[in-house]
């Protein structure tokens, strides 16, 4: 269970807890899950705590909302060691590691701009991961590589 440290905000009662966010891209997973603060729904994030397991780490906590399979792949390009909590009535009641498929298609645009995918009639991207952290990622239609800072420009 959380030790009391951790709690820099307080528990939920429903809703989604991403945990071991990789220290200072809190904001990019608030970013990539389209949160603008309009919704009305209670958004929190904690930035630089300090964690055990990755010596620092961030957090967001989103009352009332569950995220769909594509923003949990975004989440894990520029996070693969964040943890997904769903909570109900204050309690934890599913927790998974986010997981980087081996391939990744239609969630990032290939930086180079001649490639077919980014064509008139734009097929999707599709990039094989080649390194998981440090993130790099190679096109499968040009054989360009990219790596997390060209991935952040895009979210
Ligand atoms: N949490 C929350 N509201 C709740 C329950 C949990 O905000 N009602 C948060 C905790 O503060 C923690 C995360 O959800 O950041 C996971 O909770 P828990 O599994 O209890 O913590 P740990 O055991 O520390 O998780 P892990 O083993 O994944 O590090």
């Amino acid at each position: 269970m959380s030790s009391e440290k951790e709690l820099y905000v307080t528990k939920i009662k429903d809703g989604t807890v991403i945990d071991h966010i990789s220290p200072g891209f809190a904001l990019n997973v608030i970013r990539i899950l389209n949160i603008t603060g309009k919704e009305g729904y209670v958004v929190s994030a904690v930035v630089n705590v300090p964690s055990g397991k990755l010596g620092k780490k961030d957090i967001v906590k989103i009352e009332s909302r569950e995220l769909i399979p594509g923003e949990v792949d975004k989440i894990a390009l520029i996070s693969p060691k964040a943890t997904i909590n769903i909570i109900r009535n204050y309690e934890v009641v599913d927790k998974k590691k986010v997981k980087l498929p081996k391939v990744i298609k239609g969630i990032v645009r290939c930086i180079n701009p001649s490639c077919i995918s980014n064509a008139k009639e734009p097929i999707e991207s599709f990039f094989l991961v080649e390194i998981v952290d440090p993130l790099r990622i190679r096109c499968h239609y040009c054989g360009g590589i990219m790596e997390m800072s060209d991935v952040l420009k895009q979210f």
